[in-house]
């Protein structure tokens, strides 16, 4: 059985994620999509609405599956019985921080590898903060997220809005 785990914030997931699951799940017999449970970030979405997102956008592929998860992705991998680790490379700019982790994960666990993809050019500077940027300002979002995720976008915008969070 082939599995990788493909850790992530996702928060929200963008087309450019779904991209690499789409496509990383092509390579695999299992893939589990691991949400951080991140306590250092406020993330817009807690990590159960990440989880239910992530589930609704992936519905049709039928070897992914999503799981909330805290502490090393190396930890949750080998929960997982995963040997890999698939990340998303989109310019070089992710280059560095990825070799860190990459390498760093490699040390401590020396039989996971990390396999990364390169995001489809259309994605190529999509990501989750630019997508709340454009959503604060009341941009048009459709062409970054899946459109079943635009809505809860636009909604938690607004209910920040409103406390003043922003
Ligand atoms: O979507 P992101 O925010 O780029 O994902 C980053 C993520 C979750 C893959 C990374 O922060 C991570 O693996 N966090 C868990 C802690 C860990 O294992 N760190 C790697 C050692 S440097």
């Amino acid at each position: 059985m082939r599995r990788a785990v493909y850790p992530g914030s996702f928060d929200p997931v963008t087309l450019g994620h779904l991209d690499i699951i789409g496509r990383a799940a092509r390579l695999v017999d299992e893939l589990i999509v691991g949400v951080l449970v991140n306590s250092a970030k406020t993330p817009l979405f807690s990590v159960e609405e990440r989880v239910s997102m992530l589930a609704e956008v992936t519905k049709d592929i039928p070897n992914v599956r999503v799981e909330a998860f805290s502490g090393l992705s190396v930890d949750f991998a080998k929960e997982c019985s995963a040997r890999m680790i698939v990340r998303g490379l989109r310019a070089i700019t992710d280059f560095e921080y990825e070799l860190q982790m990459a390498q760093t994960n490699r040390i401590m666990a020396e039989d996971i590898d990390t396999l990364f993809l390169t995001t489809n050019l259309k994605y190529a500077y999509l990501s989750s903060t630019t997508v709340k940027e454009v959503a604060f300002y009341g941009g048009d979002i459709s062409h970054f997220v899946p459109e079943t995720v635009i809505g809860p976008v636009f909604r938690r915008m607004a209910e920040r809005k409103q406390k003043g969070k922003f």
